[in-house]
């Protein structure tokens, strides 16, 4: 089943005012004291298995899979293959063409069997709340519309919060006293995750955006036709816009980066990306006071072969 969901013009912009009924600042207010436990958890299995141990591995990577599989109203027992597809998709040179074809049926499958289950016993989860969604002619959504949304939101949403919850603490612990400065002053969890937005260099591949209209940038016209890929990490560098915009601010507000993008196609999940960063210091302040790289920070490695840019591991100790 290998429906698309719209990409552009009214279909595009329907779709998005139906996910947006979901994703609410109040429904993710809601779902913040599960997120809460799932990071307690995590953090729970790493101390058992002991230090040092990757950030990424044990908790960056698992987390954000896991309150997918929440809002999509997967078991728990299921968390695992969905991290291993979301993987598995997003990857350009790690996994063979055939283990790429094979994850993206098997998902698809998956989900197929999910929403029929999900059908007959909906429960409090979106797909549940897309199920009995009628339009004016109170007509259904299409199965194939369904997966498409699960399919849909793994994809946008594991890779990039996984490696921003990596990059952000990476960011936070290469140099410690930012990290003391968020102990002493836990108030700047908000702003502090904001920053990490901002400062990420490594955002991915960048925006591509199609222009309908001549457009100058400069002395430069980009003509009508043209397709761009707009920088993010870029912009959200621009001295006209920021004060000491190469320095990592952590009480900077207001901060109008472009990380989760602009218009017609910004980020639909933004308010669950930054509930889960903010979660992410709230508990790692809480439970781990003593966090520190286990490695010099230039030992970090930058991953390859994802459309998504981020770190390979990070070591840590505490
Ligand atoms: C830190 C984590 C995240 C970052 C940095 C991020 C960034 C982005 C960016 C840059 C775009 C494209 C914006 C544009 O073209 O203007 C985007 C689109 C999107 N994101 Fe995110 N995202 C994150 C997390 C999430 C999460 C958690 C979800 C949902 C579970 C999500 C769902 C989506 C969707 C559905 C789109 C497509 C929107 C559309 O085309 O209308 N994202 N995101």
């Amino acid at each position: 089943m290998a429906t698309v969901l719209p990409q552009h013009g009214e279909a595009h912009q329907q779709w998005r005012r139906l996910l947006n009924r979901y994703f609410t600042a109040k429904r993710m207010a809601a779902l913040r004291p599960q997120i809460e436990a799932m990071a307690d958890e995590l953090i729970d299995a790493m101390l058992e298995k002991g230090q040092p141990a990757d950030l990424k591995a044990a908790f960056a990577f698992p987390l954000p899979v896991w309150v997918i599989c929440e809002i999509l109203g997967v078991p728990d027992s299921d968390r695992d293959k969905f991290a291993y597809w979301s993987d598995t998709l997003l990857s350009m040179t790690r996994y063979t063409r055939e283990e790429i074809g094979k994850a993206q049926a098997e998902f698809g499958a998956y989900l197929a069997g999910h929403v029929a289950a999900k059908r007959l016993n909906p429960g409090d989860d979106l797909l549940s709340e897309l199920i009995t969604y009628t339009d004016a002619e109170g007509r259904p959504l299409p199965d194939g519309i369904l997966v498409a949304a699960g399919q849909g939101l793994l994809v946008a949403g594991h890779e990039t919060t996984a490696n921003m919850i990596a990059k952000m603490m990476a960011m936070l612990l290469s140099d410690r006293s930012r990290w003391e400065a968020l102990l002493a002053n836990p108030s700047l969890v908000r702003s502090a995750s904001e920053e990490a937005l901002r400062l990420d260099v490594n955002a991915g591949f960048g925006m591509l955006r199609y222009i309908d209209a001549d457009f100058e940038i400069g002395d430069t016209v980009v003509p009508a036709g043209t397709t761009v890929v707009c920088s993010m990490a870029a912009a959200n560098r621009d001295e006209k816009a920021f004060e000491r915009a190469d320095e990592m601010d952590l009480a900077r507000t207001p901060n109008p980066h472009l990380s989760f993008g602009a218009g017609a196609h910004s980020c639909l999940g933004q308010a669950l990306a930054r509930t889960e960063l903010q979660v992410v210091l709230d508990v790692l302040l809480r439970r781990l006071p003593t966090l520190k790289l286990a490695v010099e920070p230039a030992e970090l490695k930058r991953v390859e072969g994802l459309l998504v840019g981020g770190l390979q591991g990070l070591p840590a100790a505490w």
